[in-house]
């Protein structure tokens, strides 16, 4: 198939293929990406479903390569999640061993990338074969410097602040913390990856404009934007044109500033 013979090209590799210039304070720190549209991609060509999530491996390590150029710090996406155990078993089977092929055929290419690779999500229920895939590259990965790629795998949003709650009521009862004492802070701190700051910049594919129940407490204040891309058709060039269109917008986070008109 054409699409899949799609090259893989590294950060910095092309001169010719540069970033925009994006004023660094500009740049958000943390981009989350809905990877939406893989099986309506494919079956618009007359393909099966799990080719278009072939094809979305491809977009992903692209955008990847992207957000490193960028100076992206942080980049979430969303690979599989709580709700996506109601798909069929043949696509469910397909998704679990897929990821855990792609882990392990694209982790060397990462930590080459000076990548951090990050689980964030459910253990129950996952394929072990997933979970030890997931680990190994968080280990081989941990002291790299560039990019944190957040794989949100077997992840959702209301299981992970359910989780949270349910961790820090244990702290409760067991006297390690005061009630009275909860604040926002203390609850970010019981998240799954509490170190890694809130989402500046949520991105959907494939037009639908919703969260689907992905990093709800991390995307209290994100600027979203719905690409109508397909995800397979996604990459750093799409990024890089959503980003500067971020990088014009203002944000306020609930403030508010004098804007009179001049007559
Ligand atoms: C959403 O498209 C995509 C997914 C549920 C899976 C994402 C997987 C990849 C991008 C493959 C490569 C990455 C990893 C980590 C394995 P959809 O199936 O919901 O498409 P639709 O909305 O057209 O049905």
């Amino acid at each position: 198939m054409l699409e899949m013979k799609r090259e893989i090209i590294p950060p910095f590799a092309n001169p010719d293929i540069i970033p925009p210039e994006l004023r660094e304070k500009s740049v958000p720190a943390h981009v989350a990406i809905i990877m939406d549209g893989n099986g309506r991609w494919a079956n618009s060509r007359g393909l099966p479903r799990t080719e278009g999530h072939k094809v979305g491996e491809l977009a992903l390590l692209d955008t990847v390569a992207g957000a490193i150029e960028a100076g992206v710090k942080y980049l979430s996406v969303y690979a599989f999640s709580t709700e996506n155990w109601r798909r069929s078993p043949a696509e469910v089977r397909f998704l679990m061993g897929y990821s855990r092929d792609v882990l392990r055929a694209r982790c060397d290419q990462l930590n080459e990338w000076n990548v951090r690779v990050r689980w964030s999500g459910r253990r129950p229920r996952l394929w072990k074969s997933v979970i030890a895939e997931l680990e190994r590259a968080q280990e081989l990965t941990s002291q790299n410097t560039g990019l944190t790629l957040v794989m949100n795998l077997n992840y959702g949003g209301r299981a992970e602040i359910t989780d949270a709650a349910q961790r820090l009521a244990m702290d409760v009862a067991q006297g390690n913390l005061n009630p009275e004492r909860i604040r926002e802070s203390t609850f970010g701190r019981y998240l799954y990856l509490p170190d890694v700051p809130d989402v500046d910049l949520l991105i959907r594919t494939s037009g639908e404009q919703r969260l689907s129940n992905y990093l709800l407490w991390q995307c209290a204040y994100a600027e979203m934007y719905f690409a109508t891309l397909a995800w397979p058709d996604f990459g750093r060039f799409p990024l890089w044109e959503i980003l500067t269109e971020y990088s014009g917008r203002q944000r306020r986070f609930g403030g508010a500033r004098e804007e009179i008109e001049k007559s």
